[in-house]
């Protein structure tokens, strides 16, 4: 057995005799003497071995991470190395053993150039860098601080299953072929909200579980189709009393993982303000720049755009970025336009202040407007002002993500800070243009507010649920709701997302069953545990911080898979391929 770690050793450490073990990252001759650095998890420390050395021939035939033991005295160094823990040390060796041999590398891990998929197939070997290693580290930190504050304040970690049925609503399902019963699938769970929510029937109370999650959705860079969430559930308890102890097991992670320490309580902000003043319902709030809503100050306008948008019920929002005006060309200008029609906006006016004033509206509207313009913006010399006119849900989503943009291309945003807060007050039903009809903002099981559950039939666009996401930096680092335990307002929640009673008996039967049984009122919350890792390790690549990730695509370059099976494996399933048309 490895005794210790290589880097436990320091100038009080001169004189011991030591064996060590790892990979050599490096071997230089320096006029005879040979340097090796030796490697393991804890970092590198120097090897001497002299010329007159029995392994010194041995030494010369070592390659770059071959695995080797040594046997050797410690000893203060010529040369201090104050970068290095070990720094002030080295090790000079008396004997040297390969334990083994490695093969050129695909790339090399003291300076990687290798494009990603290079280093995802062959992550093994990434995952000795020390970049990733201290990723995973970090990531080993949080689930222990967080198992530990949980475990402290009464919750119990219980395991549910993997392999479950496949319930309607929320991303599509991974499904598992049943041998056992023929024609039969088992999903693999989006979460585990159903089983969480039954362990309060159950009496549990208090539960997490760090939880694997399996969602069969399109891959974005903080999304993974398998990840893993820090789950909790609790009884007898209301919004207030979740957030409460999800923010402070929070600032517990915080503080233990990076000794950050997060104040109390974090700040709330509706829905409604953050798609209002951010576009978003996860605003970044490391930087200001809010949209603002100028509709108003157009409402007599001769401009036929804003004219026509405004007839049409629609809204003239802007952005102001402080003292710009001069930093876009007009090419780069047309380039911020296109980017604000990828999402639908028909074109970006813009606006430079000055004591001229330029741009591609400038003079098409009034003195007036522009007046109106400056008083309720404060606009001063070198403003520059972007304006969308569209419906609603264009601009905004327009204007927040054009936000964001300029966060980054500006260098706007705060660096080494977290900016937390609480999502508060989402709407229960969103309006799918895809299915014809209103679908669960969460999930079917989220509690209305009490105002709202008599229009939950006749107004479901202003039906508000108990909702709450927790958003840090931009990220929605974890959501999760009261649920509903009153089977006549389930009842009524089914009856308005269209499902008929026979419908909703078919897909939630069992569950609903068991709410008939005595269910406490209950609520619950999951933070994505890859998205706080992310977070802690200031990486914006979810792949950074899993050991074994897959591709944007869905795929592990590692063992290539997902693969191709036997035949005999499909006859088994009763499983038949069909052409991809
Ligand atoms: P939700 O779907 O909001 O809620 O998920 C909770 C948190 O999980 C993370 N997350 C993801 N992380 C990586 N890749 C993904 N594909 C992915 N999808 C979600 C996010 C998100 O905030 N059962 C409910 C929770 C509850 O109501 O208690 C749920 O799963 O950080």
């Amino acid at each position: 057995m490895k005794r210790w770690n290589n880097t436990d050793f320091t100038s009080s450490s001169v004189g011991e005799r030591v064996v060590l073990k790892g990979w050599v990252s490096r071997v230089r001759d320096l006029g005879g003497l040979l340097f090796i650095d030796l490697r393991d998890r804890s970092g590198m420390i120097q090897l001497v071995v002299k010329p007159e050395s029995l392994c010194y021939e041995t030494t010369l035939s070592l390659k770059n991470e071959y695995v080797i033991e040594v046997v050797g005295k410690i000893c203060e160094r010529e040369k201090k190395n104050p970068n290095l823990k070990t720094g002030e040390i080295e090790v000079e060796v008396e004997e040297l053993q390969i334990l083994n041999e490695a093969s050129p590398l695909p790339f090399d891990l003291n300076h990687v150039t290798a494009l990603e998929d290079t280093r995802l197939k062959y992550r093994y070997l990434d995952i000795r860098r020390k970049e990733l290693q201290e990723k995973l580290i970090i990531r080993h930190k949080i689930m222990l601080a967080a198992r530990n504050f949980l475990s402290q304040n009464g919750f119990i970690e219980v395991e549910t299953p993997i392999l479950c049925k496949s319930t309607p609503e929320g991303a599509r399902d991974f499904l598992v072929p049943s041998r056992m019963s023929a024609g039969k699938f088992y999903a693999l769970p989006q979460s585990p909200q159903l089983f969480k929510q039954l362990l309060m029937i159950g009496g549990i109370e208090k539960y997490f579980q760090i939880a694997k999650c399996f969602r069969d959705e399109d891959l974005r860079a903080d999304r993974q189709p398998e990840f893993t969430q820090i789950d909790l559930e609790m009884s007898f308890v209301e919004e207030e009393d979740v957030m409460r102890i999800a923010e402070s097991l929070i600032a517990h992670v915080f503080k233990e993982v990076k000794g950050v320490s997060i104040s109390l309580p974090l700040k709330r902000m509706t829905y409604d303000d953050a798609i209002n003043w951010y576009g978003s319902d996860k605003p970044d709030l490391r930087f200001g720049m809010k949209i603002e809503d100028v509709t108003t100050l157009f409402s007599k306008t001769d401009f036929t755009v804003f004219q026509n948008v405004i007839q049409e019920g629609g809204i003239i929002n802007c952005l102001v970025v402080k003292n710009k005006g001069d930093f876009y060309s007009r090419k780069e200008m047309d380039k911020l336009t296109d980017f604000v029609k990828t999402y639908k906006a028909n074109g970006l006016a813009w606006l430079k202040w000055g004591s001229e004033i330029t741009g591609s509206i400038s003079k098409v509207i009034s003195f007036e407007e522009k007046k109106n313009l400056e008083t309720k913006l404060h606009l001063e010399e070198n403003d520059l002002i972007l304006l969308v006119a569209s419906k609603r849900e264009i601009v905004k989503q327009a204007l927040g993500a054009l936000r964001l943009k300029l966060g980054h291309d500006l260098d706007l945003i705060k660096k080494d800070t977290y900016e937390m807060l609480w999502v508060v007050d989402f709407p229960l039903f969103e309006y799918s243009e895809e299915e014809k009809r209103y679908v669960a903002c969460h999930h079917p099981f989220t509690a209305p507010k009490e105002a709202d559950i008599e229009k939950l039939l006749t107004d479901k666009a202003h039906c508000y649920s108990k909702a709450y996401d927790i958003v840090i930096n931009g990220y929605e680092a974890g959501g999760g709701s009261i649920r509903i335990h009153k089977e006549e307002v389930q009842e009524k929640i089914f009856e308005s997302l269209g499902f008929t009673k026979e419908e909703a008996k078919e897909k939630f039967g069992f569950f609903l069953e068991a709410f008939q049984y005595g269910t406490p009122p209950h609520g619950g919350l999951a933070f994505g545990l890859d998205r706080l890792t992310m977070l802690l390790t200031d990486t914006e690549n979810i792949r950074d911080v899993i050991a074994f990730p897959k591709t944007a695509s869905g795929t592990d370059l590692m063992s290539a898979c997902p693969n191709e099976v036997d035949e005999k494996q499909l006859q088994e399933l009763y499983v038949e391929i069909r052409k991809k048309d």
